[in-house]
């Protein structure tokens, strides 16, 4: 495994492979990591000829009051662990290297990034779309992967992609959990046995929710009430939404009539977490593009 700090190394070894008719496959990540992220590197590594991790802590998309000094890092066992998956290329920038003094440059994502998690972190999405194009332009790969668990980050990287023409695929990768259920994320390192204990509350109500739905109730906003009450009510859990929102568009739907997620973010101590689940209607025409790997609204198998 190569490991590269700046841009220029990244362009002029892919450069290499692409001459040599190789396709190349980008795994973004900030580091810490988990499960979650080695089976992105793993189905990347199923789809491409070259593997390219990056992991960066991207500041711009912390808030003021957000934990960007607090977050998880450990290179060492970062880099270990990409060795051992087999990754060929990883990319660890500095701040200065990721935004050159001066550089005033954004990806503006729109509206959808002001629903939700865009209205509890304002700005976030901004921070984002803009470290993952510059990503983009850097490796320039043929397909990236992102999990479902940021699956509001995953639908607008999507729509940035479309917007500007990258001309790359976004393959969605389903949330790993937890035997408990707890979805791994690095942010989990922040809560106590309490507080871990509380937060199963997510994945259970989700499951709840998922479960009723399949069973034929369409009253979406009954769902969401289920959701928010089965949060709310646990203690030590500070409910920030939960919701029921069309896949694409992540408008919250009054009644269920197509492919949907149930999504939901809450506070435990310092840890913020968000979870979502898949809510499709028995029987219905869920658009899957399967072979691409690249629906919207669910992933393929
Ligand atoms: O999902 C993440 O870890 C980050 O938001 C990403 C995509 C690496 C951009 O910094």
């Amino acid at each position: 495994m190569e490991r590269f700090v700046s841009a220029e190394e990244v362009r002029q070894a892919l450069g290499a492979a692409r001459r040599d008719g190789k396709s190349v496959a980008l795994v973004p990540t900030m580091g810490a990591l988990h499960g979650g992220h080695l089976t992105l590197v793993r189905a990347a590594r199923k789809r491409a000829d070259v593997v390219v991790a990056s992991i960066f802590v991207n500041p711009a998309q912390f808030g003021p009051d957000e934990d960007f000094e607090a977050y998880p890092r450990d290179m060492t066992r970062d880099l270990e662990l990409l060795a051992a998956e087999d990754v060929d290329v990883v990319f660890t920038p500095t701040v200065e290297a990721m935004y050159p003094l001066g550089s005033e440059t954004v990806v503006e994502p729109g509206t959808i990034a002001t629903l939700w998690e865009g209205e509890s972190r304002p700005g976030h999405f901004t921070g984002v779309c803009t470290v993952v194009a510059k990503l983009f332009d850097i490796v320039q790969p043929d397909i990236a992967f992102f999990g479902e668990k940021d699956y509001q980050q995953l639908v607008i990287v999507r729509r940035i992609v479309r917007d500007l023409h990258y001309g790359l695929r976004v393959a969605g990768v389903p949330i790993v959990r937890d035997r408990d259920g707890l979805a791994l994320s690095s942010r989990n390192a922040y809560l106590s046995p309490e507080q871990r204990a509380a937060a199963l509350v997510l994945s259970r109500a989700l499951e709840a929710v998922r479960q009723q739905a399949s069973a034929g109730e369409r009253d979406a906003l009954a769902l969401a009430r289920l959701l928010a009450e089965e949060v709310a009510g646990t203690s030590l859990a500070e409910l920030d939404y939960a919701a029921i929102v069309d896949c694409e568009t992540l408008e919250q739907l009054d009644v269920l009539d197509g492919p949907a997620r149930a999504i939901v973010a809450a506070r435990f101590g310092r840890a913020r977490l968000i979870d979502n689940v898949p809510i499709a209607l028995a029987g219905d025409a869920v658009r899957h593009l399967a072979a691409a790997g690249e629906a919207t609204c669910e992933t393929p198998a």
